[in-house]
């Protein structure tokens, strides 16, 4: 059943491109409508929302730091972000004006689910982004998207995470579409470039080869670490999470931004820096990050550059560069992450160990 690969996480690596065009199959209509017949929320409803609040533990809240960017940018509502296990502890600001929007692979784990029913005990509306049909999460929200990843086995959330993504985008194209924001030709574009996403997810799996021999060698390392920005960001802390979680080895994630405020004391000589660089040219985003990827290098760390292809600057700077095919910023996540979870599964198998079933972990965890 793991179809000739050693282990379903990667295995759900290479479903991906499947994963997530089932995920926008039949939500867009050639009308140029986004249809999404899970959203039991009244358009007048959800056009009085007046601020979100995106709740998920572990990847899913990386997924959530990701719909962020993307929900605030299309749609110009306040959306914040937060560790399920922290929301209802700190009192709060939730009324009937607020769309929560609960982000669960499994649609079982306690800490969500308690997010939500504190969420709705105080009036709000609540939306799950949700991998399990019929699961706790999804039957006491107000509304669901289902993302279509099929079973994901391996504890490592992969296949889960990108259509996550998937969906939060879809979630806020409808947001901006029921809201009747500019738009319109913009939604088109980019659904089109999501439709397209698949087959430029194929050809950086085409390449994992690369990513295996970057690997080798590198599972004696001891520390890792992963910068980005904007939406690369959140996808530095799930390359760092994807090794913490299987390879057990200590891995952090930064905002590029924040090394030169304390991080870049711990650079060693050698010590691998992954930076996840945006596409050029379109921002001061990208030289920016170019920049902190000098840095660390001037003190000696061993860099490598996940950035779109034909990027003329950052061979320069980078030791190795991981190429993407072209996206839009706020879409890159989906193809960045990749590189991170493969390299995070093939230096598991190199230390030997269980990829799919990692020690003190649990594929979906029902206490809090
Ligand atoms: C953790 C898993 O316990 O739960 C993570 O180890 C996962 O991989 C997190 O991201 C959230 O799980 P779910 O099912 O709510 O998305």
């Amino acid at each position: 059943e793991k179809d000739g690969y050693d282990w379903f996480m990667r295995k759900e690596i290479f479903e991906q491109p499947k994963a997530i065009s089932d995920t926008l199959l039949g939500r867009y209509s050639p009308q140029g409508e986004l249809t999404l017949d899970e959203i039991h929320i009244s358009p007048e409803t959800l056009r009085r929302v007046n601020k979100i609040i995106i709740l998920g533990c572990g990847t899913a809240h990386y997924a959530g730091m990701v719909a962020k960017y993307a929900i605030e940018h299309w749609v110009r509502i306040p959306c914040e972000v937060e560790l399920a296990s922290e929301f209802r502890y700190r009192d709060p600001i939730v009324d009937s004006q607020t769309l929560c929007v609960a982000i669960s692979q499994s649609g079982e784990t306690a800490d969500t689910l308690q997010a939500i029913r504190h969420a709705r005990e105080q009036g709000a509306k609540v939306i799950a982004i949700c991998n399990t049909n019929g699961s706790t999460i999804p039957r006491e929200s107000d509304a669901v998207i289902y993302t279509y990843a099929g079973p994901e086995i391996g504890v490592a959330s992969t296949k889960g995470f990108t259509t996550q993504l998937i969906a939060c985008y879809l979630l806020g194209l409808y947001l901006a579409q029921v809201r009747g924001m500019k738009f319109g030709d913009e939604i088109r574009t980019i659904m089109d470039e999501l439709e397209a996403m698949p087959a430029k997810m194929q050809s950086v799996l085409d390449h994992a080869d690369q990513i295996y021999t970057l690997a080798k060698g590198m599972e004696d390392e001891e520390d890792f670490i992963f910068i980005g920005r904007h939406v690369g960001y959140p996808i530095a802390l799930e390359g760092a999470l994807k090794l913490k979680e299987i390879a057990y080895l200590h891995a952090e994630g930064f905002a590029a931004g924040e090394l030169k405020h304390g991080p870049i004391a711990i650079i060693n000589p050698g010590m691998p820096v992954f930076a996840v660089v945006p596409p050029q040219g379109r921002d001061q985003l990208h030289d920016k990050v170019v920049s902190n990827i000098q840095e660390v290098r001037a003190r000696g760390a061993r860099t490598i550059a996940v950035a779109e292809q034909d990027d003329n600057e950052v061979d320069q700077f980078a030791e190795v560069v991981i190429s993407l095919p072209k996206v839009s910023t706020l879409l890159q996540p989906v193809l960045a992450v990749v590189p991170l979870q493969l390299f995070a599964c093939e230096i598991a198998t190199l230390l030997g160990n269980d990829v799919d079933q990692p020690r003190n972990l649990a594929k979906s965890v029902t206490v809090e």
